[in-house]
């Protein structure tokens, strides 16, 4: 049997399929205390699934869900708490929830009194699959996401596929499309595997499925843990999807962030196709695939100028260049691929044609 504990960069991630991982880990551990931290979603959904083995005396704290209450304000209003509860440094911080409590929780541990040891519970696909894995912590700030926030590494990821049970089937396809990204850049297996998905209301999503979306992650972040090579791989769909993502809040009809990854699947997939870098039978088959899991009507009436905008301000640009990471086949990457704004611009009239 394949194990189920995965060594990632020095922090173990345990498919936890009854909890018991967390519960002998909680048992052992010499911490003063366990601060939970969740959003009203994760504490209310989730912290009953694991109340009963976790230890007498725990502090909660819970914060209003969603990307807009990624910020300081809330890491302030954590802070507070936490002093007032008298969370000294020799306590451990739970980190329940999606991507945002991650992230966000990982943040508020690693600053607080220099630095509290916080295990992640992820209880989103998108947390399961890639926010968890990799150490990034932060915050958005003046309307830039994540460009506050440091590396840290978690005391260990403890990942329970019951969580998903009340988690929106919108939040589920969201993470499912990290998953297609993982297979596309690094496992056409898995890719084969994900095709079963696209006809129901809800992916399906196993351990299985999971450890190998996992261990594509673990294998480029533990190769490049400062996204400085192949670290950037995993931003493939990311560099039009992101500027998908920000017009469309700003025009006040927001995507999830997997439905905007789609789309920008789909341009760089085309991308990859024109720099030569895939066949045609692998455009269509990826594109193919791609069409079934999103809408492309909803994003029509983009606007094009503030698309650009974006584009030319990614942070993944470097020198005025605008660099793609793109397929070299299917389950196989190439990055630092420079494409100029003719290119970019094709890419998104091809989207809006499908
Ligand atoms: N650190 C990284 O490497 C990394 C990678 C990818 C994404 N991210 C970040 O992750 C965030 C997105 O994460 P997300 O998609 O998990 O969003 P999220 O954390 O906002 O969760 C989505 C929604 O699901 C709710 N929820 C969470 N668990 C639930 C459950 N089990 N049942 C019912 N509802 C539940 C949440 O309250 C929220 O309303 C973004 O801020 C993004 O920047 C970080």
């Amino acid at each position: 049997m394949k194990p189920d504990i995965i060594n990632i960069d020095g922090s173990p991630l345990y498919l936890d399929r009854d909890l018991n991982f967390l519960k002998t880990f909680l048992s052992s551990q010499p911490y003063s205390g366990v601060v939970v931290l969740g959003d009203e979603n994760s504490v209310r959904y989730c912290l009953p699934v694991i109340k009963d083995i976790l230890p007498e005396g725990i502090i909660v704290i819970e914060f209003a869900s969603g990307e807009s209450n990624k910020n300081i304000d809330t890491c302030q209003e954590v802070w507070r708490k936490m002093l007032a509860a008298r969370v000294d440094r020799k306590a451990l911080v739970l980190l329940l929830g999606g991507g945002v409590v991650g992230d966000m929780g990982g943040f508020i541990a690693s600053a607080y009194k220099r630095g509290l040891d916080f295990i992640h519970i992820p209880t989103t696909l998108m947390a399961m699959t890639d926010s968890s894995i990799g150490g990034k912590t932060g915050i958005d700030f003046d309307g830039i996401k994540n460009v506050i926030g440091l590396f840290s590494r978690p005391k260990a990821i403890f990942t329970h596929l019951g969580f998903l049970n009340t988690l929106p089937d919108k939040e589920m396809w969201s993470g499912f499309t990290e998953i297609v990204k993982h297979a596309l850049i690094a496992d056409r297996i898995l890719f084969n595997e994900l095709k079963k998905s696209v006809d129901e209301a809800r992916p399906v999503v196993s351990y299985e499925i999971l450890r190998q979306s996992i261990l594509v992650k673990k294998t480029l972040v533990e190769r490049d843990p400062f996204e400085s090579s192949v670290r950037k791989a995993l931003n493939f769909g990311h560099t039009v999807g992101h500027a998908i993502e920000s017009c469309m809040l700003k025009a006040g009809t927001p995507l999830t962030h997997g439905e905007a990854v789609v789309y920008g699947m789909i341009a760089e997939t085309w991308l990859s196709h024109k720099t030569g870098l895939i066949l045609a039978d692998h455009l269509n088959e990826v594109e193919n695939f791609l069409l079934k899991i999103c809408d492309v009507k909803k994003i029509i009436g983009l606007d094009r100028s503030q698309f650009f905008d974006f584009i030319s301000n990614d942070k993944k640009n470097e020198s005025g260049k605008i660099l793609f990471s793109l397929l070299n086949g299917i389950g196989s990457f190439s990055i630092n691929k420079a494409v100029n704004e003719e290119g970019i611009e094709d890419s998104l009239n091809y989207l809006l044609s499908r």
